[in-house]
Formats: structure tokens, sequence, C-alpha cells
């Protein structure tokens, strides 16, 4: 498969093929998301969660996000790598935006920047723009901002806040985003959106009018504990977790009850030199 970049999304765009766009965290989960033929792979600051036992995504430093986007750039040979820029490390001007943008560019080895907000975010979309780092902008529910929203919250449910993320979302487009993340909104003001823009729209809890669609990798495959509520957009595609469970308690019965290691695991030595050995 060819290397995934702007142009080719923007045919895909043009095309109205669906994107496809899947989370990675680490040199697995990257692999796989890649062999199936994800057309984008996001490390995104979930990652914080699902990967690192976090509270929340606001904990997660830079370097610790550079650390997993090095290991997904390692698997990833197809897909565009895009890098979720932490709470923190671009909100206080341009210049610091860009800063962090670059270190993920070098560093993190991605290709582009995710960058949560919208109309304030233009001048600092702008400034990555300008200095050709690929920015995607993320409108509607912005986890990073969860207290300010008042928890994990629909978003775009008056008519007044779907105009607030239209608005936002025009902004980003103008400020030269090749794409935008629209979470939890409804799926008519998410389709509204995505008609109105021309600059594809990535959902994730926005219905089936966008663009294209995007998943937390660990969530879909079911690769958490049981007892976990996922947010209502997830849809479950496989099992994982239980999967590993009844692999590594097969592994505990076997060594406990000396079944394992079999003959076949084993490396043999000739017999004349066993021979020579004390018994
Ligand atoms: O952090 C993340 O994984 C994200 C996507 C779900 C859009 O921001
Ligand atoms: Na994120």
């Amino acid at each position: 498969l060819a290397k995934v970049n702007v142009i080719t999304l923007k045919h895909m765009h043009k095309k109205g093929e669906p994107i496809t766009v899947m989370t990675a965290h680490d040199f697995p989960s990257g692999h796989v998301a890649d062999a199936a033929g994800m057309d984008v792979v996001l490390v995104g600051d979930s990652l914080a969660m699902v990967a690192m036992g976090m509270e929340d995504t606001n904990e997660i430093l830079v370097e610790e996000m550079l650390l997993h986007c090095r290991s997904v750039s390692r698997a990833v040979k197809s897909a565009f790598t895009i890098g979720d820029l932490p709470m923190g490390s671009y909100e206080i001007s341009p210049s610091q935006a860009l800063g962090t943008a670059i270190r993920f560019i070098k560093e993190g080895r991605m290709q582009g920047v995710k960058i949560e907000g919208g109309r304030e975010m233009v001048p600092t979309i702008k400034a990555l723009v300008t200095a050709g780092i690929p920015v995607l902008g993320h409108v509607g529910l912005t986890p990073q901002r969860q207290h300010a929203l008042g928890g994990f919250r629909v978003q775009g449910k008056s008519s007044s806040s779907a105009m607030r993320i239209l608005a936002d979302a025009l902004a980003v487009q103008r400020a030269g985003c090749f794409a935008v993340v629209i979470e939890a909104v409804p799926p008519q003001v998410a389709t509204i959106i995505t008609d109105m823009l021309s600059i594809p729209t990535i959902g994730i809890g926005a219905g089936n009018g966008c663009s294209g669609q995007v998943l937390v990798q660990s969530d879909m495959i079911g690769n958490f504990p049981p007892g976990r509520s996922l947010p209502k957009f997830v849809k479950k595609y496989g099992n994982v977790w239980s999967e590993s469970f009844k692999a590594i308690e097969a592994f505990r019965y076997d060594v406990k009850n000396r079944k394992y290691p079999g003959v076949e695991h084993t490396y043999p030595i000739a017999q004349n030199e066993l021979d020579k050995l004390p018994t």
C-alpha cells in the first residue's frame, strides 16, 4: 500500500470515499491498524487513559506523548500519522504550539498534529500550517476542556450551541486545517457542518454523515476489563481483553499443573553428551 498523505486524503474526500482513522498507542497497536488498512493513525492523548491508567487526558506530558508517537511511527508504513498535542502544550501562544508541534514531527516522527479548539485557535493553527505542519482540528466535545464543559457531555444540542460548533469548524478550516474531528454532537448537526465545509470531517459520536470516522482502538477491539462503561457511540468490534485473559489463565493452569512446557517447546541435547553428565 502506498503511503497516505494530505493529497490522498483530499482525493478520497472528493470521491466521497469515507476516511478511516484509528488510534494507536504503541508498536503493536500501530502495526495492526496500519496492516488493517487505516488511512490515518492517530496517537490520541486518550492513551493517557487506555494505556497509562490516568483519570483523564489532562495529566499526560509532552515527553510521554512523544515516547508513544515514536513507538507507533516505527510500525506504521502506509497510514498518515497524527499526534495529539496534550493539554498545556499549545494554548499559551502560537509560538508555544509551534515549538511543541515541531517536537512531535522531529522527536515523535509524526506527519501532523491534532489540536482541540475552535475560533480561538485560529492564530495557532495558522502558525503551524505556515511552518508546513498539517493540522487536524477537533471541535464539539473537546475532552481536554471537560472541566469547563461540565464533563463529557454531548455538544450542539441547542441551535445556538450547534451554530457555535459550525463557526468553530469553519474557523479551523479557514485557518488551514486539512480535516476536523467532530466529537459527540447530534448526527444532524454534524451532517450540516460536513455539508458546509470543504475539508473532510472525521466523526466520533457524530453520526454517519461525516466524511470519515475515528474510534479509540482499545475501546473498539474490547481491550479493557469487564465492567468498564463505554461511551454510547463506541461499537465493540472485538473481545481482546477476554482473549488475553483466557490465554494467560490457560498458561497459569499449565504451569501450576506441569503441562507447560511440552517437549516441543524445548531444545534437544545429543545422547552422548547427556551420558557424560552426572545423574
Ligand atoms: O485522544 C483521542 O484518541 C482522540 C480521538 C478519539 C479523536 O482525540
Ligand atoms: Na484526544
